[in-house]
């Protein structure tokens, strides 16, 4: 059922969430449509993957495709490959910085690469250099004759006035601390890859994809529920549906380009952390405690080229603070994966 029906009052279940995130538009029908071949999945097994996946699955059914979506991932939680194969995904366990199970993964034409290391970077900098910046070298060098939509993120950017509207895409770069600092490596090897093999590659600077079981917004709203006071110095945050950010991502399989194209995916607005735990608060029927004072800069990110390019996106931010309240009011699932967002110093 692609997305033009219209969005449900509230999300009674896992299921239904799932199936929402993973509803594809009627411009991803058709970028799937557009694209050849098989598609592989690298790092599958997190936050995004499996509805990512689900939704190319779905995208390419509609579109009368025939077309394998390959999932791989270590699999530490060996139910998720069970749900992907029986959604029509077929899955591969792989420790991707081995280089023989890396050389044993199917050559397929197009590559959605997400595997990354962000918590706990502190303290384990080496891996995580490992695996945001080498990793991405074997993968290019294993899929020099594919197309490859990459995720990177807004934290390659430095912080900047709130009244700014966020960095744009052609902004100077100022990556802090170790993890944001390998996200810009991971660029950096991907635009290298590109340029000397002729890899088409998108790279996509996501800020905070958001749905009812983790995101910026579930982390307010949990600490409203425990009573525990919201650190408003990092004022200021833009967030992204993850439905929406699913859907920008295939359809930047169209616009990988050597050299890559690189675009902000996040949400339309620059969000007052304490704005939105008020509202979070009042529908909660809970009291809200800020404590500190808001930096003049936060972490933020333009996507207008996104919306250039492919379209704007379709939930907003005042309908996800509406379901992510009710799902915590019935004390909905969540993942327990915080996403961080008020860290200022880079140490994840
Ligand atoms: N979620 C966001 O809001 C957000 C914001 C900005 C950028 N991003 C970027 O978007 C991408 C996906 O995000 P996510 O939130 O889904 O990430 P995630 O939850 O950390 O998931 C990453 C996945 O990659 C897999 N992986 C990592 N290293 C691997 C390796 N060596 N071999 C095999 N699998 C490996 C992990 O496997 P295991 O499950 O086995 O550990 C996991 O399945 C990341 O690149 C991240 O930097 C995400």
């Amino acid at each position: 059922m692609p997305s033009c029906q219209p969005l449900p009052e509230t999300i009674e279940n896992v299921e239904q969430l799932e199936e929402l995130l993973s509803r594809p538009t009627p411009e991803v029908i058709a970028a799937m449509a557009a694209l050849e071949g098989d598609m592989i999945v690298l790092g599958i097994g997190g936050k995004i993957g499996p509805s990512l996946a689900r939704m190319a699955r779905r995208a390419s059914d509609a579109a009368g495709v025939r077309r394998r979506i390959i999932g791989v991932a270590r699999f530490s939680t060996p139910e998720l490959q069970t749900q992907l194969q029986a959604q029509g995904i077929d899955t591969i366990r792989c420790e991707l910085l081995d280089g023989e199970q890396l050389a044993a993964l199917p050559d397929v034409p197009n590559v959605l690469y997400l595997a990354a290391m962000k918590f706990g970077s502190t303290g384990q900098e080496a891996a995580t250099w490992a695996r945001n910046v080498y990793l991405p070298g074997r993968i290019c060098e294993k899929y020099r004759h594919s197309r490859i939509v990459a995720y990177s993120t807004g934290n390659v950017y430095p912080l900047t006035p709130a009244e700014r509207g966020g960095s744009v895409e052609s902004d100077p770069l100022g990556p802090v601390g170790d993890y944001a600092m390998s996200c810009l490596g991971r660029e950096r090897i991907f635009t290298y890859f590109s340029q000397t093999m002729g890899i088409p590659v998108a790279l996509v600077r996501l800020n905070y994809a958001c749905e009812l079981r983790y995101g910026v917004l579930v982390d307010v709203a949990q600490k409203i529920m425990a009573g525990e006071p919201i650190d408003v110095t990092m004022g200021y945050l833009n967030t992204i549906w993850q439905g929406d950010n699913n859907a920008m991502t295939l359809q930047a399989f169209g616009q990988a380009a050597s050299p890559p194209l690189t675009v902000n995916v996040t949400g339309p607005e620059t969000l007052s952390v304490r704005r939105v735990a008020q509202q979070i608060g009042e529908l909660l029927e809970r009291p809200v405690r800020c404590v500190g004072n808001e930096a003049p800069d936060a972490l933020l990110s333009n996507a207008n080229l996104a919306y250039r390019l492919f379209g704007r996106p379709r939930v907003s931010t005042s309908q996800m603070i509406r379901w992510i309240t009710d799902w915590c009011r019935r004390a909905g699932a969540t993942l327990n994966k915080a996403t961080h967002f008020d860290v200022r110093d880079g140490k994840f």
